[in-house]
């Protein structure tokens, strides 16, 4: 039934709109979560399971929305739910990321479960290696992996988590804690115990068949079924033998081979492509036959390339070396190739066929000369992988009525040598900027080139060969000056226009002739009976391996003596993470349907800047399901917002200022009619003239007022005094929030204009009053509901309302429930990121490196509207000079104005940015000053009664603690002897540390905002109901405020529930914001139960041996009010920027953190080899939830600084909308050491529990080790090229090496 309802039966998969509703919602199985609908996060991971042969199950991982629904005939699917709960009996894999603190906001959770329960079904003790690689396809945005690693680690060989075993080994060191979790109260895993295959899905197999693998794969019903499903939009056709797919693919030459649907699937979710007739081969016997032969191996077309690759592994374990080196080459591919889920149903026969000129495998294939076997109805035809068979962008030689049958993969020759390379800007799961295979032969017995093949992806519309190249090289010895001829060579031929789609023109170009480099050199080393490689270029042919990462954490325990109920400064689970790890955990959009309810979809700009001339819905009413369209005129309120200057529309009102402003609403019967007829909405524009980027701004002098300054001491006179005075500038990116969840509104209309909203936002009063503002109503009339979100990190702080508002008008207007969940690249589009910034400064310093003057100015793109912007610079200019003294400081603060979405809170909230430009400039004074940047950064370092640029007294100070501490920890000063050695011995790789501080003011900087209010009930029974101001979105809040309400009421946590957060029971909160939280709405939890406790004293002391239910009785039928609220403001806050005085912050959250990271000078990778971080968070409430908040804070720095990229194209439209474009930190990018250390005895006076937030403080030791290790070690190889010591190194790498250099440092 559900079938014939999809409109597209192959597009969005199980988990996808359109199929059944929002996911699996009408069956009741929220657990697999949507987080991007391409296959890039893994959180819709769920298990398949099909017969192999008569007994065999095969099961593996597969992204849940890219399965059609049509291709799981006779499969068994298993999702979170199927292997564990709360209220049965948990997995294992469920318990241990839960108790490992491998869950925060629990979105991605399931998905990750799901991935390792497939591999454990597969193999029940693991490796970390195939940890590694189960992972390779999931995202987390929350916890830094660390922990999820360490959970899971516990199935392997290794046992006993490492990090115990290191931990321990600290502990006995120093002396200081015990690990965050035991590994000895998880539930043994016992593999026999798992669920079996559905018996009704066995399907005896046809034993007399011939004897071939993959046909054995099939069930008697599969093979003998021919299926047919027809969708309104499609037809999904699954012919039963060859003969009749091709009888089909005659019938309909326009028709869709669909098997894994990773590539079609895309199509149709974000490229809107139509197509009426699919079919399906996924059982024909020939499409997934493998077979060995004189020649090599020959697979079906239709093989999965898990499949593939474990035939080629069994090849090369079992085959000669020389015979093996094209499937090596594969293999090496296949490493890198998207994630786990994606392997196990991506066809080879699909990546040949999608012509990508990106493809991984197509370099390979064309290399090595692969074999295809081409079908139609009337015969077949053999033809080999060359310059011919791609034919233009996404074209091949194959003909409409042809499909692709199978491929032989040949064996390699005695004197072949072949390498693959793929270069992306994250190793896992990433495309390629440069993908290449290159294959040498030799003539027998001699180093004399017989054939060459350099086949490269990503150079042209097409995968291409050096064909040019190669013939010149035919007959050369392989030695310097083949390498110099090739590069020439190569140079010429692998040209780019400037223009290419992809950018990055030089870059690509240069890695051409790198990439070769490492080849030739590779190959020289396999030549070694007959040349010779020097050491120092050994590293430059070495693959690149994951270290299995090992980490350590150090905390304080609690003093001896503290009750064991008494949780405060206890590492205990986040109270949420086994709900999360079960997918029992309610997130807002998992909240069942309403019977009446419709589903929204927005309609947005596709200008930047323009006059709306006419909007045309004509064609949008006239689609299936549709209600009503919503416009500016039917807000029924004032169409004004915005969360502190009203300077937005709630939706465009005849003008429109960016890409993804919202203009209007379509609401529908599900989400993908109201999807599909909001984009048949037709709107004409006229443009006007656009301002884009920061440097547009500039020369535009768009700005918004005011234009803030900051500034202490005499400049001029600082500048005088100085011995040195440097210039510089800086720009810095900006960041999307990619909180796991997207942001989502559920609107339930009530009488008497009352209206209930579940939000996933971290201002619930702010939604409130912003909705009650749109719809004219009063405050009290909207209630807004707030249970958990799928992470935050500031982009849920104000622009959800720009959805919620919109959701809202459309229930009030049909007094029916309205629901909407945007899809990641929508979500994308519309809310805007971290602001990036460009900044001038000059800095006056001594001869001994003491900087005394510095004038900075900072300029953000703000967007289309202020947002929070003016507060987001003014914490900028408040860490203008990060940890370091500068007597004579100007700072100034100019918000550009942009026709880019209004740009917003992130993570930090300006504070990265202020600093960043801080460690430019230091770098900066040690370079002029040819010292090493830690003295000059030490120097400079604040002390103990310091002074602020904005006159705040640095009391408590604990950053000179950290430092040396961090030092200590990292072995800064052995570990920085060892780089230097390993670079000296090391040409092409090299190594760098930095150490870097950081001091982050902890308060709202707008006054007001510092104030909580709580609510604690206590019922009758003793349970103890917490409400405060906070929203849960993973940082565990709700946990710590129980912690804090257990320690004052003296009852155990398990007493105590907190469900929501909800604006009728603690009205007028604060966003959930600034890192100060936990301290505001702690302090207020604590002023509720302070009272609760005051009350219940004299039961208490009338009955000393009683417990807390008899007090709480005694009371209750005492009539004494067992309901409490509490409230908090944070003293003697108040500063004023035209006096520069007054206290900004209540006090500061310090840290220090070292890097020491690996540049590969060829290609600009670069691997994390270890980082130490120490932390002062005074006396952590809870150091696991601590810890986890450090690393995860971390590893989104890392992504800042090193990986994540948003591209706008000039006209303001963001190029980058989801995983497949823009890449967050994943597993693989974590340091392979990680030491988090929270700072001993250091209590804070100022917050609950002498306790220090520490959610948004992010130690950046990246901001270093990261950009200028790699610049200067880029710029060290470059000096050694134009030296060109005795190496053979063609000029050409020259400029190679300086591209690389720009590359990473100004993308
Ligand atoms: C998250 C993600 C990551 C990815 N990462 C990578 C990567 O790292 N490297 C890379 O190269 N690619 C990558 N891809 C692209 C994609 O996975 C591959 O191209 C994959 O091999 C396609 O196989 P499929 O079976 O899923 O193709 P499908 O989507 O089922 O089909 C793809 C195309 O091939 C045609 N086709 C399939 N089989 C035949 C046949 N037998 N005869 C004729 N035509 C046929 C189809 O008609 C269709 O046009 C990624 C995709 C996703 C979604
Ligand atoms: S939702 Fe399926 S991979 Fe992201
Ligand atoms: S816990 Fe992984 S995304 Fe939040």
């Amino acid at each position: 039934e559900r079938v014939k309802e999809d409109p597209s039966l192959c597009g969005p998969g199980l988990t996808g709109p359109g199929l059944t509703g929002p996911g699996l919602l009408p069956v009741g199985l929220t657990g697999s979560k949507l987080g991007c609908a391409e296959g890039g996060c893994g959180a819709c991971t769920v298990m398949l399971s099909r017969l192999k042969g008569d007994q065999q199950v095969l099961h593996y991982s597969v992204n849940a929305c890219l399965a059609p629904l049509c291709s799981l005939h006779l499969v068994a699917v298993t999702t979170v739910e199927g292997i564990g709960s709360v209220a049965q009996t948990l997995h294992p894999v469920q318990e241990r990321i839960a108790k490992a603190h491998g869950s925060q906001c629990g979105f991605c959770t399931p998905g990750i479960v799901m991935s390792m329960y497939a591999l454990l079904r597969n193999k029940a003790t693991p490796t970390m290696d195939d940890l590694d690689d189960a992972f390779q396809g999931n995202l987390c945005r929350c916890t830094g992996y660390r922990p999820i690693l360490e959970g899971y680690r516990t199935f392997t060989k290794v046992g006993t988590p490492r990090n115990t075993q290191e931990t321990c080994r600290t502990l006995l060191m120093f002396q200081e804690a015990t690990p965050l979790f035991d590994a000895k109260d998880f539930v043994p895993f016992d593999p026999t115990q798992e669920v079996i295959f559905p018996p009704e899905l066995m399907v005896k197999t046809d034993a007399d068949s011939a004897a071939v693998l993959s046909f054995q794969t099939l069930s008697k019903g599969q093979r003998s079924q021919s299926l047919c499903f027809h969708g309104d939009r499609t037809v999904w056709l699954q012919p039963n033998s060859l003969e009749e797919l091709l009888s089909l693919k005659w019938k309909h030459p326009e028709a869709r081979v669909v098997v894994g649907n990773t590539e079609v699937g895309i199509e149709v979710k974000f490229k809107n492509m139509v197509y009426p007739v699919i079919l399906s081969p996924a059982f024909i016997p020939e499409l997934n036959t493998i077979k060995h032969t004189e020649q090599g191996i020959i697979f079906g077309a239709s093989c999965s390339l898990s499949l593939m690759e474990a035939e080629l592994r069994r090849a090369v374990d079992s085959l000669p070396l020389h015979q093996t080196q094209v499937f090596l080459a594969v293999l090496e591919q296949l490493r890198w190739f998207a994630g786990r889920q994606i392997r196990n149903v991506a066809a080879v026969g699909g990546n040949i066929m999608t012509a990508s000129p990106i493809s991984d495998l197509n370099p390979v294939f064309m290399a090595a000369g692969v074999k295809l076997t081409l079908m139609d109805k009337d015969g077949s035809r053999l033809v080999q992988m060359d310059s011919r068979f791609f034919t233009g962008y996404r074209r091949t030689a194959l003909r409409p009525q042809e499909v692709l049958v199978s491929l032989e993969i040949p064996y390699s020759k005695k004197t072949q040598f072949m390498s693959a390379f793929k270069q992306s800007p994250r190793r896992e799961d990433d495309i390629s900027i440069v993908t290449a295979a290159m294959s040498v032969t030799f003539s027998p017995d001699t180093s004399l080139v017989e054939e060459l093949k350099l086949s490269y992806g990503g150079m042209a519309p097409t995968t291409v060969l050096a064909e040019r190249t190669a013939k010149e090289l035919i007959g050369r010895p392989w030695g310097e000056e083949l390498l110099q001829a090739a590069c020439s060579s190569l140079a010429e031929e692998m040209t780019l226009d400037p223009s290419a789609p992809g950018g990055m023109v030089t870059y690509r170009r240069t890695l051409t002739l790198s990439l070769f480099y490492k080849f030739y050199l590779t190959v020289l080393l396999k030549l070694r009976d007959q040349v010779w490689v020097r050491s120092d270029c050994l590293s430059a042919t070495q693959i690149y391996h994951q270290e299995t990462p090992s980490s350590v954490q150090v905390y304080q325990e609690v003093p001896q003596g503290q009750h064991l109920d008494d949780v405060v400064g206890r590492p205990i689970m986040h109270l949420s993470a086994l709900k999360q790890a079960t997918g029992e955990a309610v997130y807002c959009d998992d909240i069942p349907l309403y019977e009446n309810e419709l589903y929204l979809a927005l309609v947005t700009s596709t200008k930047a800047h323009a006059h709306i001339l006419s909007i045309d819905t004509s064609l949008a009413v006239s689609m299936p399901g549709v209600v009503c369209c919503l416009f500016s005129e039917d807000v029924p309120g004032s169409n004004s917002t915005g969360p502190i200057v009203y300077d937005e529309s709630v939706l465009a009102d005849g003008q429109v200022t960016c890409v993804g402003h919202i203009i209007g609403a379509v609401v529908a019967d599900t989400q993908s009619h109201a999807q599909r007829a909001a984009k048949a909405v037709k709107i004409q524009y006229e443009e006007l003239p656009t301002v884009v980027t920061i440097q547009e701004a500039i020369a535009a002098q768009s700005f918004y007022e005011p234009i803030r300054t900051l500034q202490k001491g005499d400049l001029e006179a600082g500048f005088e005094q100085a011995d040195h005075i440097l210039e510089g500038d800086m720009h810095m990116g900006g960041q999307e929030h990619f909180y796991l969840e997207t942001n989502v509104t559920l609107a339930v209309p009530k009488e008497d204009g009352e209206m209930e909203l579940f939000v996933s936002t971290q201002s619930a009063s702010k939604t409130q009053s912003l909705v009650a503002k749109a719809l004219g109503v009063a405050s009290n009339r909207i209630l807004v509901r707030v249970k958990r979100m799928g992470g935050g990190f500031g982009g849920k702080e104000s622009r959800t309302t720009i959805l919620s508002t919109v959701v809202a008008m459309a229930a009030n207007k049909l007094k029916r429930p309205v629901r909407c969940m945007l899809d990641r690249d929508e979500d994308m589009l519309v809310t805007g990121g971290r602001h990036p910034f460009y900044a001038k400064y000059k800095v006056g310093f001594l001869d001994n490196g003491q900087v005394v003057a510095l004038d900075v100015s900072y300029y953000s793109n703000t967007g289309n509207s202020m947002d929070l912007s003016l507060s987001v610079m003014e914490r900028a200019l408040f860490h203008m000079e990060n940890s370091y003294s500068v007597a004579n400081i100007r700072g100034r603060g100019f918000l550009c104005r942009t026709n880019l979405p209004s740009n917003t809170a992130f993570r930090g909230f300006g504070g990265p940015q202020g600093m960043i430009v801080a460690e430019s400039w230091v770098t900066d004074v040690a370079q002029r000053l040819g010292r090493p940047a830690e003295e000059i950064r030490r120097l400079n370092l604040y002390k103990e009664g310091d002074r602020t640029p904005y006159n705040q007294v640095l009391d408590q100070f604990t950053l000179d603690r950290c430092w040396d501490e961090c030092l200590r920890r990292s072995d800064y000063k052995q570990r920085r002897a060892a780089a230097h050695l390993y670079n000296r011995q090391n040409r092409w790789t090299k190594r760098g540390l930095a150490v870097v501080p950081t001091k982050f003011g902890i308060s709202f900087t707008a006054v007001f905002l510092n104030q909580a209010g709580a609510l604690v009930h206590i019922y009758t029974d003793g349970s103890v109901l917490v409400t405060h101001g906070g929203t849960e979105m993973g940082q565990g809040l709700h946990t710590k405020m129980v912690q804090v309400a257990s320690r004052v009421l003296g009852v155990p946590i398990s007493k105590i529930h907190i469900s929501e957060t909800s604006t009728n029971t603690v009205p007028n909160t604060s966003p959930t914001a600034a890192s100060a939280s936990s301290d505001l709405n702690g302090a207020a939890v604590h002023n509720a139960c302070q009272v609760l406790v005051e009350r219940l004293q004299p039961y208490r002391s009338a009955n000393p041996k009683g417990c807390w239910e008899d007090w709480v009785s005694a009371a209750y039928f005492d009539r004494v009010n067992l309901s409490a609220n509490g409230f908090y403001r944070t003293p003697d806050l108040g500063y004023d920027f035209n006096s520069n005085c007054g206290r900004v912050f209540d006090y500061y959250s310090y840290g220090v953190a070292c890097s020491e990271v690996e540049v590969d000078c060829l290609t600009g990778a670069h691997k994390n080899l270890r980082t130490t971080v120490v932390m002062d968070v005074g006396h952590s409430l809870n150091p696991a939830i601590d810890i986890g908040q450090v690393e995860g804070a971390f590893m989104q720095g890392l992504g800042l600084f090193t990986l994540e990229e948003l591209h706008y194209s000039p006209k303001g439209v963001l190029l980058t909308r989801g995983p497949g474009s823009y890449k967050i930190p994943a597993f693989g990018d974590i340091p392979s050491h990680l030491t988090v250390s929270l700072l001993r005895d250091a209590p804070n006076a100022k917050a609950i529990f002498n306790s220090k937030v520490r959610t948004e403080p992010r130690p950046p030791p990246h901001m270093n080790s990261g950009s200028s290790v790699r610049n200067k070690t880029v710029q060290t190889s470059v000096e050694f090229c134009k030296k060109r010591q005795n190496i053979p190194v063609p000029p050409v790498l020259e400029f190679q090496l300086m591209s690389v250099c720009m590359v990473n440092l100004f993308t």
